[in-house]
């Protein structure tokens, strides 16, 4: 057996797996944000560990077989998220997270200190408040006292790691999301950090995420249940996981994923593609490898709002009930989710969300059916960033919410003109890492090997000509919306 640990944003998740894939247990630990002001959002990183230490406690306990069969351990992790650390590695402050917006000032500065275009060359992304070095560069300017003690930083699962090896590193794919990685050369970069004023003996040693850390500490093993000899796996971001456990593994694979947020991902095998920017350009989980992504800020938190605005008492089967039987298009019913602002293309966390074109005659189920539709032409704004930069996708893996419906899923396959897979058993980036420990055991001779056995498709969508005509037309009216709302939110 191997564990996945998922550190999300909302809970902590773990998966017992067999050699099979199968998932024989799963735990989920709530987690919650802190957030002390309007576009701040925190949380205390020793609540994680507490968290996944409760949740390896349920998931040994729960076991019928010797610990000692189990493995193996790995994590997925929330990208991004700021975790300061004093030369003990004890925590300074609250870690400021993925989606705390607090820093556009200091993004502006990492463009004038460094250069958009050498920070491209570097990084191949731009610098968007939601990423690392912003933050490092935030508490720097507001928080002297803090930052004069910290000796070193890392993302959340390596904290959660560090907690149960005693051992402190950051990996390739999660790296990638701090602005500080030279994502080519696999190293931290010497130039940005001396331009943006950062020591660089602050960056913790890299690894691969299938490298193994260590064992598990015996203090752990011993509170967990874990045997002490349970191998720990570096692990991936959560987006790297979420690839590798749909099995993204390959040229032309591309992966959709509706959560909270939404994300369109899309395998590479080399690092020398130029999105100029418009797309998150990270390193993968697998080795050498990479992957270019579009994110949509509010992809389910869009339905999520809607739900608990208009229709709080309902479950969300009952609020899209009658959507399959409005006609494309909504009747005219047009939606743009930004109702946290948006990032690909437009990276604006002030853009907000509007409906268009309602009628007297709309009902409930209409509004319903644009909410959905909107969400999946943002995300088909990414699946034209990459057609347009001659890229191929003509099939697409579609996971998280926008995966459990049928009519959603159809939607998915017209609006973006590809067919569509959903695979028979889902669980997201917490596979992935589990994955990556099955790997790292030798388990598999590849990661490829790993997902021909833990990754099993369902079923498929194909494209209906005359929707994609009716939605193409659509996509062009909705992609005008964005600049005309623009100065409304400014
Ligand atoms: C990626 C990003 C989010 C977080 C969510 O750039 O910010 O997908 O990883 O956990």
């Amino acid at each position: 057996y191997v564990i996945g640990v998922d550190l999300g944003t909302s809970a902590v998740k773990l998966l017992l797996v067999n050699r099979n894939g199968d998932i024989v247990q799963e735990v989920s630990k709530p987690l919650t944000l802190i957030q002390p002001q309007t576009g701040y959002s925190e949380q205390d990183p020793d609540t994680w560990v507490k968290q996944t230490v409760a949740g390896l406690e349920e998931l040994t306990a729960n076991f019928a077989g010797d610990p000692a069969e189990i493995e193996g351990i790995s994590f997925s992790g929330q990208m991004h998220g700021l975790v300061l650390l004093d030369s003990n590695h004890d925590v300074l402050r609250h870690a400021i997270l993925w989606n705390d917006t607090r820093t556009t000032a200091q993004c502006q500065e990492i463009y004038d200190m460094v250069g958009k275009k050498r920070l491209l060359e570097i990084t191949k992304n731009p610098a968007l408040e939601g990423f690392t070095l912003p933050k490092l560069l935030w508490v720097k300017a507001h928080e002297p006292d803090i930052f004069e003690t910290a000796a070193t930083f890392v993302l959340p699962k390596d904290y959660v790691r560090y907690k149960l090896t005693g051992k402190l590193h950051m990996e390739y794919s999660d790296a990638a999301g701090t602005l500080l990685l030279d994502i080519a050369e696999q190293k931290w970069s010497q130039e940005i950090c001396d331009s943006v004023g950062i020591d660089a003996d602050m960056c913790p040693p890299l690894l691969a995420s299938s490298e193994e850390v260590g064992r598990i500490d015996s203090d752990v093993a011993e509170v967990t249940g874990l045997s002490a000899g349970t191998r720990v796996f570096a692990g991936g971001a959560d987006n790297a996981c979420g690839a590798i456990g749909s099995g993204i593994l390959e040229d032309g694979k591309t992966l959709v994923s509706t959560g909270t947020s939404g994300v369109v991902l899309s395998y590479e095998s080399g690092h020398n593609k130029d999105f100029q920017g418009q797309v998150h350009y990270f390193n993968h989980g697998a080795p050498n490898a990479y992957y270019t992504m579009g994110v949509t800020l509010a992809a389910g938190y869009s339905l999520s709002w809607f739900k608990d605005v208009f229709a709080s008492d309902e479950s969300f089967d009952d609020l899209l009930a009658g959507v399959a039987a409005v006609p494309i298009g909504s009747n005219g019913l047009l939606f743009t989710p930004y109702v946290a602002g948006e990032r690909t293309p437009h990276a604006d966390a002030s853009i907000r969300a509007s409906f268009i074109g309602m009628d007297s005659a709309h009902e409930r189920r209409h509004f319903v059916r644009a909410v959905m539709e909107g969400i999946t032409f943002s995300l088909n704004e990414s699946i034209d960033i990459f057609r347009k930069n001659n890229k191929t996708i003509d099939t697409i893996v579609s996971t998280g919410g926008g995966a459990k419906n049928d009519v959603w899923l159809q939607m998915q396959a017209d609006i973006f003109d590809a067919r569509i897979l959903k695979l028979s058993s889902e669980q997201g980036p917490g596979i992935g890492a589990a994955m990556l420990a099955a790997y790292g055991c030798g388990w598999f001779d590849s990661l490829q090997a790993c997902a021909d056995v833990f990754v099993k498709e369902d079923r498929s969508f194909e494209p209906k000509p005359e929707n994609v005509k009716k939605y193409r037309d659509l996509f062009e009216i909705y992609q005008d919306v964005y600049s005309q709302t623009k100065a409304l939110n400014e």
